[in-house]
């Protein structure tokens, strides 16, 4: 199975980095317009497979799409990060240029992939990606969620005082500060509501912290952060890669689900072989629906932004 990332920077060379010692595709291809770049970032991970004991080829490449081709997924991380005191909606203008481009010039060499997006503002990104591709919607999926509930479900151990893999939950809504929702009410401990454990008030504490998560690292770091998001595309990658159909927060495109429609927004997905194979159907009670509904307006006022990078 062969993945091409397009940036090789932070997010994409670490992503590289977990689907080779982890064995999620025979072949991963880092594409990037700095010169050597990706060249150098491939290199590096190459020369860890006697330690790590991986054997998966990564190359990299110069802006060359020829070398992508044939790829079953295209993982799109190319775009400006972050900076501290930008907002996520500010790197739009910037951003869609690139992904647009890079979208088109993927498809050419891999008619049949599956494009996860990655570059922010990323649901918007994904929306662009959707209307200027034509793709059926199953393979075009936003990666937002995934890092967002990671981050859910670390905030919420360290509350708990016990380990993150016992804790599971999930964010939903726009991967944004001020659209993201992560659903404390269905947060479990081995199974148990984490609400038997935690009071409201710190439950309140950890949903605010999930909610500035990214803007906490790029703070801390100078720029954004790239373990967790690297981690986190390489996970939604193997799901589909090896069919594993889990269960997802991606941001998809909504046709009346949750009440939307015309839009991409992080909902809980099934994600396997074809991409995007189910939406997951939550009962949202009345603040989450709320929350939600509120969500989908902001990505929506970002996606209108777009009209010149669409005309
Ligand atoms: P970075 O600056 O380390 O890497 C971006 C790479 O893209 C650079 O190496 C640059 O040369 C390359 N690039 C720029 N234009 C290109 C083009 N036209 N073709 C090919 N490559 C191109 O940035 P980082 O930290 O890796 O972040 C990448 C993107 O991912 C940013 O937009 C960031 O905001 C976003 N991000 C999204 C997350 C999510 O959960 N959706 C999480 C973390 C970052
Ligand atoms: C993050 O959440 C900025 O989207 C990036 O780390």
């Amino acid at each position: 199975m062969k993945v091409t990332i397009v940036g090789a920077g932070n997010v994409g060379a670490t992503c590289a980095d977990v689907i080779s010692y982890r064995g999620i595709a025979s072949e991963v291809v880092l594409l990037d317009i700095k010169e050597g770049f990706a060249e150098g970032k491939a290199m590096d991970i190459m020369q860890c497979a006697t330690n790590t004991g991986f054997d998966t080829n990564v190359s990299g490449v110069t802006n060359d799409y020829s070398k992508t081709a044939n790829s079953d997924v295209v993982v799109i991380t190319s775009g400006i990060p972050r900076k501290p005191g930008m907002t996520r909606e500010e790197l739009i203008g910037i951003n869609a240029g690139i992904v647009k481009s890079v979208a088109d010039n993927v498809l050419t060499h891999s008619p049949e992939a599956i494009i996860v997006v990655v570059s922010n503002p990323m649901d918007t990104m994904t929306y662009l990606t959707l209307k200027a591709t034509g793709l059926p919607k199953n393979r075009i999926i936003g990666m937002g969620g995934a890092l967002d509930s990671s981050r859910f479900k670390y905030y919420l151990s360290k509350a708990l005082d016990k380990p993150s893999n016992d804790v599971s939950g999930m964010v939903i809504g726009g991967h944004g500060d001020t659209t993201m929702i992560p659903l404390t009410r269905l947060a479990a401990y081995n199974g148990i509501p984490v609400t038997q454990f935690l009071s409201d008030e710190k439950l309140k504490e950890v949903f605010e912290a999930t909610k500035v998560g990214g803007a906490t690292l790029t703070g801390l770091l100078g720029t954004s952060a790239w373990y967790a998001p690297g981690a986190s595309v390489a996970y939604l990658v193997d799901s589909i890669l090896n069919d594993q159909k889990k269960m997802i927060a991606c941001s998809v495109l909504l046709e009346g689900e949750y009440g939307q429609s015309d839009i991409c927004l992080g909902v809980p997905c099934i994600i396997g072989k074809n991409g995007l194979e189910e939406i997951v159907s939550i009962d949202l009670n009345d603040e989450e629906k709320e929350l939600f509904a509120k969500s989908a307006d902001a990505v929506r006022a970002m996606n209108g932004d777009l009209k010149s990078v669409l005309a």
